[in-house]
């Protein structure tokens, strides 16, 4: 019915809040400590929470079934794909459901409609929080920074190992390689383990790689890739375009291009994000790539790209030819772009 439609899309956000409650209570963790499916009084005796509150609980978990994080069973809650990775051990994407449903960030989206209102270039984010970019907002508030990068590093574990498992043969024949915009270097730390003769760097802003992750396998270096990017035979960008504009864009292009010219074996520039619309028939890809538009307008002023803004910011940034891979990474997608 379109109006039970209306009212569910309206009361969608609280799916993302139980969620959060979810991660808050560490559900996950508390499934996978018992061992077996968990009965619904020892996960509240876990948590501990006071008796009386044990149906509020059982409510929360029957919408997270229904949502399909959880499933119940005669016995208990069994840990199930999905809520696997919602653990505090291991790639804990929890970290990115903090981020998403941060309190002081989700209220620039009550703001969305005053994106259409006004002319220029200033994203809504920038406006809501006095003409300040994500990034700097990130770096003057260092709690909200470093669960951005473990956010990203939590989406990167799975999406990497799925990158090197596939497509191994993309990182064939390169001596070195340098992760643009690479966070904390999370990314780049698998790229190595996986290839242990591919020298790697991680390049990003100097305080977020003030933050990299501890490793002997990659290099670290700050910088602005606006300006100048190591030399390398291969550059990798995964879901960094996104955040940019079309010339912003076209400009980050053009320095990886240099970067890659300027070394000796010089080869390509893999890029890792979504291109809406390509292959996947599976409805939640579709609209989970739409909602990361959203997203992008939202906090950035920037978009997701079909193939067609691809085609147009890879050929405005010089390059010859470039490659889409066939098969998506959930909903990102790998194109190779070559000088
Ligand atoms: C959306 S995150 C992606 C991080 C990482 N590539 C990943 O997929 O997990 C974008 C990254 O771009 C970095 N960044 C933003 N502006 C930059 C600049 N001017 N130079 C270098 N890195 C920058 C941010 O610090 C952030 O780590």
């Amino acid at each position: 019915m379109d109006l039970t439609r209306i009212q569910n899309l309206s009361l969608s956000y609280i799916s993302s809040f139980a969620l959060r409650c979810a991660v808050d209570l560490d559900i996950s963790g508390r499934i996978q400590a018992y061992g077996h499916p968990m009965p619904l009084n020892e996960l509240a005796r876990s948590i501990p929470i006071p008796p009386e509150k044990d149906s509020m609980l059982g409510r929360l978990m029957t919408l997270l079934v229904n949502q399909g994080i959880f499933v119940q069973s005669e016995a208990g809650y069994p840990l199930t794909p999905a809520s696997e990775l919602l653990q505090t051990e291991g790639s804990n994407v929890g970290a990115y459901v903090r981020l998403v449903t941060d309190a002081e960030v989700v209220k620039i989206w009550g703001r969305l409609s005053e994106v259409f209102k006004e002319s220029g270039e200033v994203s809504l984010f920038e406006k809501v929080f006095d003409g300040k970019q994500l990034w700097e907002f990130a770096k003057e508030k260092p709690e909200y920074g470093k669960l951005f990068g473990e956010a990203m590093a939590s989406l990167s574990n799975s999406l990497m190992r799925g990158l090197v498992e596939s497509y191994p043969h993309i990182f064939d024949g390169l001596n070195n390689l340098v992760d643009v915009g690479g966070g904390t270097g999370a990314a780049v730390k698998i790229i190595a383990e996986a290839f242990p003769k591919l020298r790697c760097t991680v390049f990003d802003l100097p305080h977020v790689v003030a933050k990299a992750l501890e490793s002997n396998s990659f290099d670290v270096v700050g910088g602005d890739m606006f300006e100048k990017i190591p030399p390398a035979d291969a550059i990798f960008l995964k879901n960094v375009l996104h955040d940019w504009g079309d010339e912003d864009c076209i400009r980050i292009l053009k320095r990886c291009k240099e970067a890659i010219e300027s070394s000796k074996n010089g080869g390509k520039v893999i890029v890792v994000d979504i291109i809406i619309g390509f292959e996947s028939n599976d409805q939640k890809t579709i609209e989970t790539s739409l909602l990361f538009d959203i997203s992008m307008m939202g906090l950035f002023g920037s978009k997701e790209r079909n193939k067609q803004d691809w085609h147009g910011i890879i050929i405005g940034a010089g390059y010859s030819d470039y490659k889409i891979y066939p098969d998506q990474l959930g909903v990102n997608s790998v194109i190779e772009l070559y000088p």
